[in-house]
């Protein structure tokens, strides 16, 4: 079955269960989890009845799909996002980008928990994402390209909205909440970094790396979806001053950014134009 026919599969399913028109998408990842206790929920459904969308491995939580009002705007939020080193293809991992197109979602919102290599960042900052760099090693656009959905060879100029990030940096100014700027590098991971992986990113123009978000981001790109991203320093990729690091360091520092980050992320949608 071509991807077309699946997407008309999957979003009329959705639709007979909601009459939400979200124009804003968001991708709770790491760092933004407690932003769906702030959605004002009108309908959940979870992925298991959505057909066509990845099954969850047993690592993925709560895997649901969100939607309601937050900031007094209609969104939906993906609550559990797929990753590349789950063994997903990124075909997969980008579906829900897809399927919130579909929705009439304009903007996607994106989160994730990074390693900091930038010496002035420190743990637990918020960085606003202005670019990337993909060193995944694969692209979710390889193999057949549909002209309807975008073009075989997507532009990423301004991939991260220039008006956005400007909304962004104004509300964290009003907010007072401290704002970093960066490039995120996206790694395939589960491996965390070595200190000469660390170094090399950082010479490259890295200023933080991950796992997960690019493949998402160019999707969105490839259809015309403008995009905001965050990350969250969870740990320090210093080549020269390595400690150690653990998925549970990661999620703890996650935990104790979450507050700020949520409480932006909210107040970005309320002054968004859409
Ligand atoms: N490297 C890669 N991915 C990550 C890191 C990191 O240091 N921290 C959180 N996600």
């Amino acid at each position: 079955m071509d991807v077309k026919t699946q997407l008309k599969e999957t979003v009329d399913s959705i639709r007979s269960l909601t009459k939400s028109t979200p124009a804003i998408g968001i991708i709770l990842g790491t760092g933004l989890g407690a932003l769906a206790d702030e959605i004002q929920k009108e309908t959940v459904i979870t992925y298991d009845k959505i057909p066509h969308f990845p099954l969850s491995t047993v690592e993925s939580h709560a895997g649901r799909m969100l939607f309601g009002k937050l900031g007094g705007k209609d969104v939906v939020a993906m609550q559990g996002r797929f990753h590349y080193y789950e063994g997903y293809t990124l075909q997969q991992v980008t579906y829900p980008v897809r399927v919130m197109k579909e929705l009439g979602v304009k903007t996607l919102i994106v989160s994730n928990a990074c390693g900091g290599m930038n010496p002035q960042f420190n743990l637990g900052e918020l960085v606003l994402i202005t670019d990337h760099i993909n060193f995944q090693g694969t692209n979710p656009l390889i193999g057949h390209n549909d002209d309807k959905m975008g073009a075989r060879f997507p532009d990423m100029f301004n991939c991260y909205d220039k008006e956005l990030r400007n909304l962004a940096e104004a509300v964290a100014l009003d907010e007072k909440v401290p704002l970093q700027k960066g490039v995120y590098v996206a790694v395939s991971g589960p491996t965390f970094e070595t200190a000469a992986e660390y170094r090399l990113f950082r010479i490259i123009g890295g200023d933080m790396v991950g796992m997960s978000t690019v493949p998402e981001v160019i999707v969105a790109r490839h259809q015309g979806t403008k995009v905001l991203g965050f990350s969250l320093v969870t740990d320090l990729g210093l080549p020269d001053a390595m400690e150690p690091c653990s998925h549970e360091r990661v999620m703890a520092a996650a935990a104790k950014g979450e507050p700020k980050m949520t409480k932006l992320v909210k107040k970005i949608v309320e002054r968004m134009n859409a």
